[in-house]
């Protein structure tokens, strides 16, 4: 299920993305910003449980996300702003580490570290800014889906509509949370306009 933001905010901070004079510190401040925004709009697919607190007035009841039932994964490297974003607004959830690197010739993206906790009973956010072929969050989808988690819900910035696609017919049950999708790859398989290489941009590495 593809879901792409209305929302006026998450526009501005994306475009934002897109200035080219627009640094490594402020690309990853925004990274971290449309995590928030995302993960507001993805917020119906989180575990909620009921709190007893204290508060000044004395005790009260309320309703809260159950933290220790989410996991966030980020595929390294270009996702670790978002997943600092999420674990900024839910601090006692878990963190997961896939990495994931695409090759410059094929497209096809290699696994070279998993570091995820246990998934029975969690719902996982998977977080990765940009969705191109879409080869990365499928493979990440694949191996998470193996683990039983009880739901996934994806953070996303910018994918291109084929890539964006091809992993929603492939994973129905997967509530995919986009800020913005654009409408093809260029011959090196870049999302255009896209953002270019957002690992490179948010790191301030050379091509
Ligand atoms: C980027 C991005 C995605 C992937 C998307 O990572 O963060 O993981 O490309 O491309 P795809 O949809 O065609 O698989 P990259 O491989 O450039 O690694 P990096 O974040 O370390 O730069
Ligand atoms: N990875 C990126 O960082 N950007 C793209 O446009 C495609 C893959």
């Amino acid at each position: 299920m593809i879901n792409e933001s209305g929302s006026p905010i998450a526009k501005h901070l994306v475009n934002s993305l897109r200035d080219a004079r627009c640094d490594a510190q402020r690309f990853r401040q925004g990274l971290r910003e449309l995590a928030k925004v995302l993960l507001a709009e993805a917020a119906m697919h989180l575990p909620l449980a009921e709190r007893k607190i204290t508060t000044w007035q004395g005790s009260f009841t309320g309703s809260f996300i159950d933290e220790s039932r989410v996991v966030c994964v980020s595929i390294l490297r270009a996702a670790l702003p978002m997943q600092e974003g999420v674990l900024e607004v839910l601090g006692e959830a878990e963190g997961g580490f896939l990495a994931m690197k695409r090759d410059e010739q094929t497209h096809e993206s290699r696994l070279y570290y998993d570091r995820v906790p246990d998934l029975k009973g969690k719902t996982v956010i998977l977080v990765d800014p940009m969705v191109a072929t879409g080869g990365s969050l499928h493979d990440a989808l694949s191996l998470l889906t193996e683990r039983g988690p009880d739901a996934i819900v994806t953070l996303n910035v910018i994918g291109a509509r084929a890539g964006v696609e091809r992993v929603a017919s492939a994973f129905p049950g997967v509530a995919i949370h986009i800020a913005q999708i654009d409408p093809h790859l260029n011959k090196d398989a870049y999302i255009v306009p896209g953002l270019g290489d957002a690992g490179d941009r948010a790191y301030n590495t050379p091509d």
